[in-house]
């Protein structure tokens, strides 16, 4: 069966990737989904609550689950873990019909105090659960991340994170996990955006099957104003930010735009009525840039 002329077909080529078709209720709705490879899946696009204050995550996160979103990233550095908890709460939805991240700090790092980190931010979040959890950085100087991962098998075995990943692991990080544990983390969260693309890593994720999950998606809003962004949505009749998510997501990236203005978390999450062509594909593509990067280096940070 062919594509008619003009057109990609919606499902994209990734085998991690399934187009889920879902029940809610009395509303259908259409969602994509990336599958890990231990067989858990996470919605493509959900959202970031980073530098968002706890009484501001309550209402960003409610007024997400309540356009539609059903996949919230927090961390425990965030400090806004019990607003997060509290959204969920004032969403009426079910625990089970959101998927939670949150993430390890560094000062944490260590078997034991891993332990006790999850535990901490279970009790902040009023669940007794996350989706996911991550080690927020390698923090490779401490000496501590491969223990830190084994405090994360270890919490997945009881089930108090339900999969386990790491953020800003670069490919040494992710081999000595690996080769020390047997165990491979479903997804690596890092800084990435059409200025700042991770070529070679995502490379590196594809071989592994580890899922890649974009931070910064949208350049921390600086992409918004790239005179290429703002062509090709002048051409689709979109906003630069729905042209940056959709190239996230036809990159088979999971992608997690922050805001705490209403009206864009419901913009943010409406990109599913088009499509970006070869062209704007590869207009977006040459933005990519070895200066790209807005946050700090994980192979530099001493934090
Ligand atoms: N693992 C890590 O180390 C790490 C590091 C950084 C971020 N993250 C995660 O990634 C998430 C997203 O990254 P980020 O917060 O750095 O930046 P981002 O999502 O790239 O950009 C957020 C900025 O863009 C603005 N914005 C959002 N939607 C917009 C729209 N439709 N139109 C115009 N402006 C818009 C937001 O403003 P308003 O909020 O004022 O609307 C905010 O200033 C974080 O929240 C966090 O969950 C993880």
């Amino acid at each position: 069966m062919g594509t008619p002329p003009g057109k990609t077909p919606l499902i994209f080529r990734s085998p991690l990737e399934v187009l889920v078709l879902r029940v809610e209720g009395e509303r259908m709705s259409n969602r994509l989904e990336i599958q890990f490879h231990d067989g858990r899946c996470i919605p493509q696009l959900g959202l970031g609550v980073w530098q968002t204050p706890n009484e501001t995550a309550v209402t960003a996160v409610q007024a997400a689950l309540q356009s539609g979103y059903r996949h919230v990233d927090t961390a425990a550095i965030y400090g806004n873990e019990a607003g997060v908890g509290e959204g969920l709460k004032a969403s009426g939805l079910a625990r089970s019909q959101v998927f939670l991240t949150t993430k390890l700090w560094n000062d944490d790092q260590g078997f034991d105090s891993t332990l006790r980190a999850l535990e901490a931010s279970l009790k902040k979040l009023a669940t007794d659960y996350v989706d996911l959890y991550l080690i927020h950085w390698p923090s490779a100087h401490r000496g501590r991340y491969v223990d830190s991962w084994r405090a994360l098998v270890r919490l997945q075995s009881e089930g108090k994170a339900r999969s386990i990943g790491v953020s800003n692991f670069e490919s040494e990080h992710l081999h000595r996990i690996i080769g020390e544990t047997g165990v491979t983390p479903v997804l690596n969260q890092i800084e990435l955006h059409p200025r700042f693309q991770q070529r070679a890593l995502r490379q590196e994720h594809a071989r592994l099957k580890i899922a890649t999950q974009s931070w910064s998606p949208l350049g921390q809003g600086q992409l918004l104003t790239d005179p290429i962004v703002l062509a090709v949505a002048a051409k689709h009749g979109k906003t630069p930010a729905q042209v940056v998510i959709r190239w996230h997501l036809e990159n088979q990236l999971i992608v997690i735009p922050k805001s705490v203005t209403p009206s864009r978390i419901v913009e943010n999450f409406a990109v599913q009525d088009f499509q970006l062509d070869e062209s704007d594909r590869s207009q977006l593509d040459s933005l990519d840039s070895a200066e790209g990067r807005i946050g700090p280096n994980p192979a530099t940070a001493t934090f």
